[in-house]
């Protein structure tokens, strides 16, 4: 890691709470955004402190809180308690909600309806998975919803997918998934997630959406920014993790340590390593 590296931060000197629109100016100017999932009101002020930019109530929270093997069987009541979870310690991070499976794929109403229980909770942004959910988007920007979509490895549907295996990787894929990338952002989604994919396709993608926020699990690091499930990057997840996660306590410390460690590593681009974590 270097630690000579020109670090673009924002030069406020009090800190603000971070808006879409700081989201924006971030991706513009080439500050990195630095983005975590967390589940309760203590991890979230600990990550608040250490300056991540963004906190997503993720789905995950199904697999490390709940201890299940899949996301699937979480509830929008479940997101929505640990949204407000979070919301209680969380000063200045953005603050994303997970749409669980079955709550929005009915169509644009449901999705409302869900969303409104997100928004009620707390969450100032909603993420939803999978291509096809591209007038649902539409539906809820032109209502006043912030959307978060999520393209690549999309658990929720990691079964039809043949698993947690790379995605994009044959030429067809990745133009299918180029294709979604445009059509969301010209839907009006303000951030995408990509997760699981080839570094170079996830290039093509900021390139070719230079407004579109995408944020990288996976993905390389020449996207907006990053995002880890908290529990991984803590070193609390047992068994075997993906190649692309870095374990920040493995240099000791406090948890707060490590969650600054990963806030400057993304910042000054050390992480993810363009060879370690990246496909
Ligand atoms: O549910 C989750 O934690 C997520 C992240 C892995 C992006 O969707």
């Amino acid at each position: 890691m270097s630690t000579t590296a020109t670090v673009a931060m924002s030069t406020d000197t009090e800190r603000k709470p971070v808006t879409l629109h700081r989201l924006r100016r971030m991706l513009a100017e080439g500050e990195k955004i630095a983005m975590l999932t967390a589940y309760d009101a203590s991890f979230a002020r600990l990550a608040d402190d250490a300056g991540l930019d963004c906190l997503l109530v993720g789905d995950s929270l199904g697999m490390v809180v709940q201890g299940r093997t899949s996301t699937v069987p979480v509830t929008l009541d479940e997101v929505a308690y640990h949204l407000r979870c979070v919301a209680a310690g969380n000063r200045h991070a953005w603050l994303l909600g997970d749409l669980p499976f079955g709550t929005y794929e009915a169509g644009p109403e449901q999705a409302l309806r869900s969303s409104a229980v997100l928004l009620q909770a707390g969450a100032q942004m909603v993420k939803l998975e999978g291509g096809w959910a591209v007038e649902t988007v539409r539906f809820l920007v032109a209502r006043g919803i912030p959307v978060c979509a999520h393209l690549g490895l999309t658990p929720q549907s990691a079964n039809a997918l043949g698993g947690y295996r790379v995605q994009g990787r044959d030429a067809a894929a990745a133009q299918l998934l180029e294709r979604s990338a445009r059509e969301f952002a010209e839907a009006g989604a303000a951030m995408l997630v990509l997760e699981l994919v080839p570094a170079a396709l996830a290039l093509r993608v900021q390139v070719q959406n230079p407004e579109l926020v995408v944020i990288g699990i996976g993905a390389g690091a020449d996207v907006a920014g990053q995002v880890l499930v908290l529990h991984d990057m803590l070193g609390v997840t047992q068994g075997k993790l993906p190649r692309f996660v870095r374990n920040f306590m493995a240099e000791g410390g406090s948890i707060g340590d490590g969650l600054r460690r990963y806030v400057q590593a993304v910042k000054q681009r050390s992480f993810p390593d363009t060879t370690l974590h990246t496909y």
